[in-house]
């Protein structure tokens, strides 16, 4: 109850501090509670995040990605069957003790990288309500302040999309979410935007310079004649603190779940009140681990670019292509 009470202090409050958030961002949280049933049986008993790409597990790439963007402070919302997780992140002082009388620094170094990486607070669940209930979960961890969240099945390769997330966010003072153009196909896939067309994307919204556009509203999984926009959320928002409130209000909507696309709607629609929320369009590459195709298509293209393993397998991967055709 004390709870409730506070929070919907906390909204009604932020009402007259749209602008100067001045407080810099440093929290990331990262939803990684689901069960990865499109896996099974290789998740059967280990969590969907913990599968190597390359050389790590597809976690460890969302938390690198959110310490480069200076968020070292990460809550990392679980479920059942994830101690794993909690295992990665922590020391194991037997195997570095064994690296360290071997002399094998680089590997040792490897397995201290994952240890060393961030300050990783972990929080259940509970009930498997939907993204918008994972993310209320964060809500005593974050308090008051502005904060992202890294949906833990996509590693966006290359650039500093969450940087630039920041960068709108404060010249703003809007939430911000990472878009993309994907494929009329795919749409229904995802949460999808409805923009303000007022100024081009190019050009951007004023002050938040180019590749941005002003939503002024989001649909969770629409069918493709619903579609509001070619242009999906992808797996990054950078949160203003009064979406807590919001969601403590959100009934479940599509699957039954309470969606953080649904409070998302809210924002946009509330731009005096509660900020709006600003679109910063992504063209990088960016891998759905997630799904089995994407997962091996991040494999192949990280292994590529890995200055080690790249050298010997581009040639062989040449040679492989070649011999299944067209
Ligand atoms: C979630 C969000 C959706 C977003 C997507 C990005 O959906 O609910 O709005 O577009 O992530 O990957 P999920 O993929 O968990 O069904």
């Amino acid at each position: 109850m004390t709870r409730h009470v506070h929070l919907r202090f906390a909204m009604a409050f932020g009402g007259h501090t749209i602008r100067p958030m001045s407080s810099r961002i440093t929290k990331a949280v990262i939803p990684a509670a689901g069960l990865g049933t499109r896996f099974l049986p290789a998740t059967k008993a280990i969590p969907k995040e913990m599968l190597p790409v390359v050389d790590r597990p597809a976690i460890q790439y969302v938390v690198e990605e959110a310490v480069e963007a200076g968020l070292s402070d990460v809550l990392m919302i679980t479920g059942r069957n994830k101690t794993t997780l909690e295992n990665h992140f922590d020391r194991v002082a037997e195997i570095e003790a064994l690296l360290e009388a071997r002399g094998e620094t680089e590997k040792l170094d490897r397995v201290r990288a994952a240890t060393n990486l961030a300050d990783v607070h972990y929080l259940r669940q509970g009930d498997p309500l939907g993204l918008g209930h994972a993310v209320l979960r964060a809500y005593q961890h974050v308090g008051h302040e502005p904060f992202a969240v890294l949906l833990g099945d996509d590693i966006m390769a290359g650039g500093s999309l969450l940087s630039r997330m920041i960068e709108v966010h404060e010249a703003t003072g809007a939430s911000v979410v990472a878009l993309q153009e994907v494929d009329p196909a795919m749409i229904s896939s995802y949460g999808v935007a409805a923009y303000d067309a007022s100024s081009s994307v190019e050009d951007g919204v004023p002050g938040a310079g180019p590749d941005t556009i002003q939503i002024t509203g989001l649909v969770e999984k629409p069918a493709l004649e619903d579609a509001p926009s070619n242009y999906a959320v992808i797996g990054r928002y950078l949160l203003r603190p009064e979406v807590f409130g919001v969601l403590e209000q959100t009934k479940p909507g599509a699957g039954g779940e309470i969606q953080l696309t649904d409070a998302l709607q809210v924002l946009a629609a509330n731009r005096e009140e509660l900020g709006g929320v600003v679109g910063v369009v992504y063209r990088g590459r960016r891998f759905d681990t997630g799904n089995k195709l994407d997962y091996i298509k991040a494999i192949v293209e990280l292994a590529v670019d890995d200055p080690k393993l790249g050298p010997a397998l581009s040639p062989w991967l040449k040679q492989f292509a070649a011999s299944i055709g067209e």
